[in-house]
This record gives structure tokens, C-alpha cells and sequence, in this order.
């Protein structure tokens, strides 16, 4: 018999049981819930990582819907004590869906959710702060300070990097490095190479398309050196090129220790580059790059994410040309009540039968404080396996909001 794990309850009487494994911020994403009837149970377990057993525990014998966060494994066993008790949805309160098998989902009809698009600029703009806290040295510096080492100006202290005029080179291309590499080529006229398995066309034309307004012709109009774009033919070409690389895939086997020992003594600076991570931690061989930076004090990283989260590889925490923050790209107020909303209605849509929303990159409509969230899922990866995209429902769905739900 499993242990009882602590919980707290709104709407003891609602007819769906939804289960959340963590508190989230905000309010809306409760009180949606509630107001659709469902019961909603939330964990109050003080430890931060539930064990499986915990949430087989908090499923129960009845549960519609949960959800769930990115520090869980959700597989077979879990995937079928949901299913044993009716439930037919689940959601991450993330983008990334790495820590989800969907095959075992598939396998027992659970539907998943995640939540793109309301993270992108969050987590680009802690991209951006790394890279600047990287060229510019600013935690060495602050710890510096602190230590009450400072006796004066001196002309070598802390000497880091200008961007200007540097390339930016961006692994992965999606929603959130094509909205980094556009903050680094707007806000520090940087030159931009990537590389991402799909052309990211619409970055391309932002930083010089042909036509007005794109970023380079309003440099060129300004009487400044316009800025220029490249999509590499290999990710090795990114690392050859580049003085600033952000990494943003997916995590899947592709991209599994994708900057390892040898891609690290392959870059253009080996010795003085500056690494951010803020995708997912075994994206980087985090073993090898500690032996990297023991060996180049002037090349520096910025990592959110590690490769044995919560833990860091051993030497990691030493090296004071590597700035580590606990996993927090996605942390902005509005950002997180947006997932935690986005997470609700994934599970809720599920349990109502509505469709999955058009298109998972224009959430804006769910995210709408003042105006009741369409009736659809605004999010489903694994919505074609199930058969839940129904392009007549959705076009339906989308007159009736149109002239109906939205303000
Ligand atoms: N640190 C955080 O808190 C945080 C927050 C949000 C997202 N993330 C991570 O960022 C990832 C990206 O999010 P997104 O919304 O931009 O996703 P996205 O799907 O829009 O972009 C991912 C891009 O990676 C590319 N890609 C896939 N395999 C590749 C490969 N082998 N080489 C090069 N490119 C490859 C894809 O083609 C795609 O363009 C998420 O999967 C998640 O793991 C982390």
C-alpha cells in the first residue's frame, strides 16, 4: 500500500478529479479548473522531486487528468496507473517533453500536453543575460566586490568582451533561438550564424530580408555596417565561426552530448569563447566541459541546465569562468502563471472532448485574462497518434470563439 502523500483540495465536489504534483503560480489556472467542475487536488509534499510511487499515490483510483512537471518521469508506469484510473490527459508545465515517453502514452490513449510559446522570450532574455554576464564577467566582478577586493580603477580589471561587430551563433533555430538571436542582433549588432535541421526564414528575413522593415536596412538607412546572416550547412561550421554560441534544440538522441570534447576544442576560440546553454542539460557533455574550462580560464559558459540536474558534474561548481543559475530561463511572473494556465486547460480541454487548438505557436487567445479561453487544447504532442485533429472541428471551433469567446 502506497504512502498517503499531502494534499490540498478545491471544489471537493467537482465531478472530473484533476491532480496537480506541484503548486503553480497564480490563481487563473485554479479557478478554471474549478468553475468547469473539476476537483481539484494539489500536492504539498515539501520535496521538491516526487518519486513515482508519490504520484501513483496522488492518481489514485480515480483520476481524469494531471498535472505534471519536467523533473518527473512520466512512462510506462505511470502512464498506466493513470489509465487504471480513467484518466485520459496529462500535461507538462514545459515546452520540453524529454522526461515523457509518448509512446507509452500512446500505448494506454493518455493524451499529453505541453506549453510552448508563452516561454519564448523568458527564456531567450536569460539566454541574452548569460551571454552578457559571460563577456562581461559581471558575477566574477560581483563576487569580487564582495570580497572587499576592490582598492581601485586599474586598466586590466576584469576585462571581458565586446559583442558589437562578434557573431552569435545559435543551435537551434525554433521559437526560442530564433527570438535570442533576435536580441542579440538587434541589441548588440551582432552578425548571426545557425544551424538547425529546418531554414529559419522568417529570423533570416528579420535581420536582412529584402523588404522593409527588417533590421538591416534600418541599420543601413542609419549609415551603420548593416549586419549579416548565415545558415550553416553543419553545426561545426556554427562552432568554427562564432565567438558567442547559444544552444536551443530539442533534447532527443540527435542532440544528446551534441557539444562534446572534440566540438569544444573545434571552436573558432577554443580558448576565449563564451558557451550558453539554456535548452537541457545533456545537450553538453557537462564531464568534458569541465575539463575545458579547467584548461581555457577565458573561456567562459552560462549554463540554466545540467546534465544530472539537480546535481553538477564534480569541478563544475570550482571553475569561476562558468556562471550557473538553478534552472530558471522560464522564470517570469507572467511567464509561469502563463504555463501553469496553458498545463490546466491541456488537461481540461481533454476531459471535455474539446479539439487541439490550430496552431500551439499562437497561444496568445488562452493567455487572456480578461476574456473566457477558447474551447479547445492549446497544446497536444501527441494529438496526430490519437487521432484528435479534426481540421473541420477546428475551423468551427475557431468561428464560435471568434464570435462568441473572445472580447
Ligand atoms: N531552460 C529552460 O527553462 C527552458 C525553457 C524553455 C525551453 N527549454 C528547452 O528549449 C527547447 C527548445 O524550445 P523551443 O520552444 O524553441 O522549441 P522549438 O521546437 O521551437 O525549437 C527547437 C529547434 O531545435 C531544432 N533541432 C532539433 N534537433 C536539432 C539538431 N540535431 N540540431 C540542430 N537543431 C535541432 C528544431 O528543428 C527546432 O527548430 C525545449 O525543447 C526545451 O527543452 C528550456
Amino acid at each position: 500500500m502506497a504512502k498517503p502523500v499531502s494534499i490540498e483540495v478545491w471544489n471537493p465536489n467537482g465531478k472530473y478529479r484533476v491532480v496537480s504534483t506541484k503548486s503553480m503560480p497564480g490563481t487563473r489556472w485554479i479557478n478554471l479548473l474549478i468553475q468547469n467542475d473539476c476537483r481539484l487536488e494539489i500536492c504539498t509534499e515539501k520535496k521538491t522531486i516526487l518519486s513515482i510511487e508519490d504520484i501513483i499515490a496522488l492518481i489514485g483510483d480515480k483520476c481524469d487528468g494531471v498535472i505534471g512537471q519536467l523533473t518527473e518521469e512520466w512512462g510506462e508506469e505511470l502512464f498506466s496507473a493513470l489509465s487504471r484510473a480513467g484518466g485520459k490527459a496529462f500535461s507538462n508545465m514545459a515546452v520540453g517533453y524529454n522526461n515523457v515517453d509518448v509512446d507509452a502514452a500512446n500505448k494506454y490513449g493518455v493524451a499529453v500536453g505541453n506549453t510552448p510559446g508563452v516561454l519564448t522570450e523568458t527564456t531567450a532574455e536569460l539566454a541574452a543575460s548569460l551571454s552578457l554576464a559571460a563577456a562581461r564577467r559581471i558575477v566574477e566582478a560581483d563576487e569580487f566586490m564582495r570580497a572587499g577586493l576592490y582598492d581601485g580603477w586599474l586598466p586590466h580589471l576584469f576585462v571581458g568582451n565586446l559583442l558589437k561587430g562578434q557573431t552569435v551563433g545559435v543551435i537551434g533555430a525554433g521559437r526560442i533561438g530564433s527570438a535570442y538571436a533576435r536580441m542579440m542582433v538587434e541589441g548588440f549588432k551582432m552578425n548571426l550564424i545557425y544551424f538547425d535541421l529546418y531554414q529559419a526564414t522568417r529570423l533570416e528575413k528579420f535581420v536582412t530580408g529584402m523588404f522593409l522593415p527588417t533590421y538591416g536596412a534600418f541599420l543601413k538607412a542609419s549609415g551603420e555596417t548593416p549586419v549579416t546572416w548565415k545558415r550553416a550547412s553543419s553545426m561545426d561550421e556554427v562552432l568554427q565561426e562564432a565567438d558567442i554560441i547559444s544552444l536551443h534544440p530539442v533534447l532527443d538522441k540527435t542532440t544528446y552530448h551534441l557539444v562534446n570534447k572534440e566540438r569544444l576544442a573545434k571552436m573558432k576560440k577554443a580558448r576565449e569563447a563564451i558557451l550558453i546553454n539554456c535548452s537541457r542539460g545533456p545537450v553538453i557533455d557537462e564531464a568534458a566541459l569541465v575539463e575545458h574550462l579547467k584548461h581555457n580560464p577565458m573561456f567562459r559558459v552560462g549554463l540554466d541546465v545540467f546534465e544530472d540536474e539537480p546535481f553538477m558534474k564534480p569541478g563544475l561548481a570550482e571553475q569561476k569562468n562558468a556562471i550557473v543559475v538553478p534552472h530558471i530561463a522560464s522564470a517570469s511572473k507572467w511567464t509561469r502563471e502563463g504555463m501553469a494556465t496553458l498545463a490546466a486547460l491541456n488537461v481540461l480541454g481533454k476531459i471535455k472532448g474539446y479539439p487541439v487548438w490550430f496552431d500551439a505557436n499562437r497561444v496568445e487567445p488562452f493567455l487572456n485574462e480578461n476574456a473566457r479561453p477558447p474551447a479547445a487544447c492549446p497544446s497536444i504532442v501527441n494529438a496526430k497518434a490519437l487521432g484528435n485533429t479534426n481540421i473541420l472541428y477546428i475551423f468551427l471551433i475557431r468561428m464560435y470563439n471568434f464570435f462568441f469567446l473572445l472580447d
